[in-house]
């Protein structure tokens, strides 16, 4: 089952609240939600206490893509803020099967994210007890940068060993996706794909959710 999950890293924060909703309307089931701490990525952005503000708006998936050091005191915060999938970077955490075992304790799935230079090494020992991987075909940090082409590589690899493990673990693809590489993107194995400017600033005069287009290109 393919799915978009919009990043609301690229809405109007000052109606953060419509632009979920609209995404939502438009058929979006899991809302992607990054986390930058300008210290593991050069960037700030949102932390729990907007997760729960966003929590009772909808009953779709909330994807916390952490891209913050260190990774493990605020886990809990989310837990309980709402989120439903927790993502960390393994180069944030000092003990990856550590933190891992704290996001599902604290009943949420966990996925592990790899940076454009990070190795997929990282997986040897943990990837049965992950619900999700991640893939970023951007270096974390900003909205609207250009895709790297050589994430479809990774993809089709992370594809591979997801399927030899039989477990049913998400494959998902961040950074510069769009309605012309989408499709591309999904022959190369990912199965949900994050899109913030795709969504939130395509023909903002127009229809301001692009969320069907995106969809459609698939
Ligand atoms: C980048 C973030 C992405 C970002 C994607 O560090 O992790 O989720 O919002 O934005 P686009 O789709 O515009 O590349
Ligand atoms: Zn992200």
């Amino acid at each position: 089952m393919y799915r978009i999950a919009p990043s609301i890293l690229s809405a109007n924060f000052a109606k953060l609240g419509e632009e979920i909703t609209a995404v939502i309307d438009s058929g979006a089931d899991i809302i992607h939600f990054d986390v930058m701490d300008n210290h593991y990525v050069p960037n700030l952005t949102i932390g729990p206490l907007v997760c729960e503000a966003i929590r009772p708006l909808t009953e779709a998936i909330i994807d916390v893509h952490l891209m913050v050091e260190p990774v493990d005191r605020i886990i809990p915060d989310f837990a309980k803020a709402g989120a439903n999938i927790i993502s960390f970077h393994p180069e944030a955490s000092k003990h990856i099967d550590r933190t891992i075992g704290l996001i599902k304790e604290q009943g949420c799935k966990a996925g592990l994210v790899f940076n454009p230079a990070t190795p997929l090494d990282y997986l040897d020992h943990v990837l049965d007890k992950l619900d999700l991987v991640l893939i970023m075909s951007v270096n974390p940090g900003f909205g609207g940068q250009t895709f790297i082409p050589e994430a479809l590589a990774k993809l089709k690899a992370v594809r591979q060993r997801i399927d030899a493990c039989g477990k049913d673990i998400m494959l998902e693809i961040d950074g510069g996706v769009k309605i012309e590489n989408i499709a591309e993107i999904a022959r190369a194995g990912a199965d949900t794909f994050v899109a913030g400017s795709a969504i939130y600033n395509a023909g903002k005069d127009s229809d301001p959710h692009h969320y069907d287009t995106v969809i459609a290109a698939l």
